[in-house]
């Protein structure tokens, strides 16, 4: 196959930054993908339904001439997020999920949730208006080892929340473990997960095996082998449990090649792309379609999009960098070979 073509797919978990580097790097997503639901880990968080309108439309303002783009916003819940501020969310019609970072996880993570227990109403509140719950899944004790965080997460948080609160819609997002996979394929109704380019394509041996790679850094951090091949025997199963999330995340390039480096790929440059590769690779490229296109807009009771892209097999070389405000970015891929490439009529 040398020419692929999809519905527009949608982008279920991106960061997208804001002023000079939200400008840099939003014309790439909106180039692939019809919405995205932007992640509110600003500094400081999107905490409230009015923040993110005024987030949405700085993104809106960001956009290329001509771009038709739909940013999907979502709250960061804190230990103080009300069941009051959930309803104005939902009431809005521009608020999509809540988004739980456990905090000290990860990225801007530190105004995160402590205790998930003492949440319970505002989750409720969520279960019963039908927004979900979009879930940062890792335990962030210090003693867990990094690699074993997501798993301890399953066990400790996300399966007690799954059964404390029937009806609460919940993604888990960037699943990168088997047990990961295993785990919402067996959960009940209206559990599903995003998975990323990245944990389909690498394993730990290319973020530290022959030297460190600090471009290769995120969070939850790349697994084993084992891990791997099951998150692509999930994303190309058909299920439409799992679904696309980019999971891009850029950081100037001076905050990842430095002594102790942000956690963050940044692959919306090649968003549609690089899960092409793995597809292809797995032997699997027919079913990139549901998985990229239709799951994600279906889980979340939104419409399919009504137009299409292109990919057209034609090798290219990724940039060394992009501009990022005053700033560079350092993608994914810099200065080598992506076999797929979008096809120029495809950019809006
Ligand atoms: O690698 C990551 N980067 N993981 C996250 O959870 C946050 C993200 C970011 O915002 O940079
Ligand atoms: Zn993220």
């Amino acid at each position: 196959m040398t020419r692929l073509t999809l519905t527009r797919p949608d982008d279920w978990h991106l960061h997208l930054r804001d002023s000079a580097a939200l400008a840099a790097v939003l014309p790439h997503t909106a180039a692939r993908f019809a919405r995205a639901i932007v992640m509110p880990n600003l500094k400081p968080p999107v905490t409230t339904t009015d923040q993110a309108a005024a987030y949405r439309a700085r993104i809106l303002a960001a956009l290329p001439t001509g771009a038709r783009f739909e940013p999907l916003m979502t709250l960061y819940l804190t230990d103080r997020t009300s069941a009051a501020e959930i309803e104005r969310a939902k009431a809005s019609g521009i608020v999509h999920g809540c988004k739980l970072y456990p905090a000290g996880a990860t990225t801007h993570s530190d105004a995160g949730v402590t205790d998930l227990r003492k949440l319970d109403d505002t989750l409720a509140r969520m279960a019963d208006l039908g927004l979900p719950l979009q879930v940062h899944g890792e335990v962030t004790d210090a003693e867990v080892d990094i690699f074993d965080r997501e798993a301890r997460f399953i066990d400790t948080v996300l399966a007690p929340l799954v059964d404390r609160i029937p009806r609460l819609r919940v993604v888990f997002e960037h699943i990168t473990t088997r047990a990961a996979s295993e785990f919402v394929r067996a959960a009940r109704d209206g559990v599903a997960a995003t998975i990323t380019p990245q944990h389909l394509l690498l394993t730990r041996n290319a973020l530290l095996a022959g030297g460190i790679r600090p471009h290769l850094y995120c969070l939850p951090i790349l697994k084993t082998e084992i891990d791997r091949r099951a998150l692509i025997e999930a994303a190309t199963s058909g299920n439409p449990r799992y679904f696309l999330g980019t999971d891009s995340a850029p950081h100037a390039r001076h905050t990842k090649e430095t002594a102790c480096g942000c956690a963050g790929i940044y692959s919306a440059h090649a968003g549609i792309e690089l899960y092409a590769e793995a597809f292809e690779a797995a032997g699997a490229l027919p079913k990139l379609e549901a998985f990229a296109s239709h799951f994600g807009p279906d889980w979340y009771g939104l419409p399919r999009n009504r137009d299409a892209i292109a990919l057209v097999k034609t090798p290219w070389t990724v940039p060394a960098d992009y501009p990022f405000g005053a700033d560079t970015i350092v993608p994914w891929f810099a200065g080598e070979s992506l076999r797929w490439q979008l096809a120029a009529e495809s950019g809006q």
